[in-house]
């Protein structure tokens, strides 16, 4: 087992291991871990051809997996029920499990890999296997928990199968998975950063060409995660009408996508459009000029200005976007009163989950107990706080 910098990280893989040998008896032949993550600003953007800033986070799902010499995946959860939940199901003929529904994600991504509808595209032969999972990205949080398990589970058919496929062929990959198998039309953005997230970095991804650029995190200040502990009702429903709108928006603007248009010539033009759909291109097309200067800021060290946009972000989102709730807005006015805070909005989807903090590292503590006060009193529920660091993205631990 090679050296892992994170006890977390360790405490996981040993309790995977022992969920293996538990459920399948011997040892795995390799161990994968695929990080959550965290958007820093770039909200709403990806679906629009975008640009978004995330990063990889501390914390994983691990799956041990070893190989079969038949077309069977069994799996196994270790972090459901008191025993954990089993899935099992042919390589030959993969359907939704409406009972264990947690295993679609990974039959989606053994579907997509097979490339089973792509008549003669690209599809690759996998070989069975035996995978225990678990994880602490928290689930239902907003911090891509889903996508993490997608990711890892390419990872593990990749290696056990000998499938060479680059970082963004299995983002689009997997995002293929949650799509068209698992019925959720997200963005690349989870995908993309839980494949190629890299340690100390956030990434400026291009949603249309695919291309990215490191941003280092700069020292002294921590990504800090809250959790509202308000679980996200509503995302998917809304999360589908937003793209509407937008496809709406760029088509009364007769452009491919939101991304074709300057805030400049939005100006000029939103006049003609009507009230709805005005404001949630407004928002995307901002956002996405949000998401370029704070590229610049955070090059520069800037990090009043990295986290004004960061707060203007979040004002965006809920008075245009729509899509922030109370309990977000209580934890993002918590954190903007709190001394030492550079900027603070919500991240991810939406209706629930997480914000995102750029925090000065002295101001760690304070904030952590200052802000859990205030939301509490503000909404009457307990948040969890999370101090980050910027992870490298999915990796093989062991085996080959
Ligand atoms: C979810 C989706 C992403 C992205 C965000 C909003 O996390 O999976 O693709 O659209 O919402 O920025």
């Amino acid at each position: 087992m090679p050296v892992h910098r994170d006890p977390a990280l360790e405490a996981l893989v040993a309790r995977v291991s022992a969920a293996f040998a538990r459920a399948f008896g011997g040892e795995p032949a390799i161990v994968v871990a695929a990080p959550g993550r965290v958007n820093l600003i770039g909200e709403h953007t990806d679906y629009n051809d975008g640009f978004v800033l995330p990063a990889a986070i501390d914390r994983h799902v691990v799956i041990a997996a070893r190989p079969r010499p038949d077309r069977i995946v069994r799996l196994h959860a270790a972090d459901i029920g008191a025993a954990g939940a089993s899935s099992t199901f042919n390589l030959a003929d993969i359907r939704p499990d409406t009972e264990q529904r947690w295993s679609n994600y990974e039959r989606g991504v053994a579907w997509a890999l097979q490339g089973a509808d792509q008549g003669g595209g690209a599809a690759y032969t996998l070989v069975g296997m035996d995978a225990a999972i678990a994880g602490d990205v928290p689930i239902g949080s907003g911090l891509s928990s889903s996508a993490a398990v997608e990711v890892a589970t390419a990872q593990a058919f990749q290696t056990l199968s000998g499938i060479d496929l680059d970082g963004v062929q299995r983002a689009l990959l997997c995002q293929k998975a949650e799509n068209e198998f698992v019925g959720m039309r997200c963005g690349i953005m989870d995908q993309y950063i839980i494949s190629l997230g890299r340690r100390d970095h956030a990434l400026l991804i291009d949603c249309r060409s695919l291309e990215y650029r490191l941003v280092p995190i700069p020292s002294g200040v921590r990504l800090v995660i809250c959790d509202t502990n308000k679980r996200r009702g509503l995302v998917d429903s809304e999360y589908n009408t937003r793209r509407d709108e937008c496809e709406a928006g760029a088509r009364a603007l007769g452009v491919p996508a939101l991304r074709d248009v300057s805030v400049e010539q939005f100006g000029v033009r939103e006049a003609g459009l009507p009230e709805v759909t005005r404001r949630r291109c407004r928002h995307v097309i901002t956002e996405n000029a949000r998401v370029l200067e704070a590229v610049v800021a955070l090059e520069a060290g800037q990090l009043a200005r990295c986290g004004e946009l960061m707060n203007a972000s979040h004002v965006s989102l809920r008075d245009d976007y729509e899509v922030s709730c109370i309990e977000l807005d209580a934890m993002v006015e918590a954190a903007w009163r709190q001394p030492g805070v550079f900027g603070a909005r919500m991240t991810g989807a939406g209706f629930g989950g997480c914000t995102v903090n750029l925090v000065e590292e002295g101001a760690v503590e304070a904030f952590r107990r200052d802000v859990a006060r205030a939301y509490t009193r503000a909404t009457g529920l307990e948040p969890s706080i999370y101090v980050c660091a910027a992870e490298d993205g999915v990796r093989l631990l062991s085996g080959a």
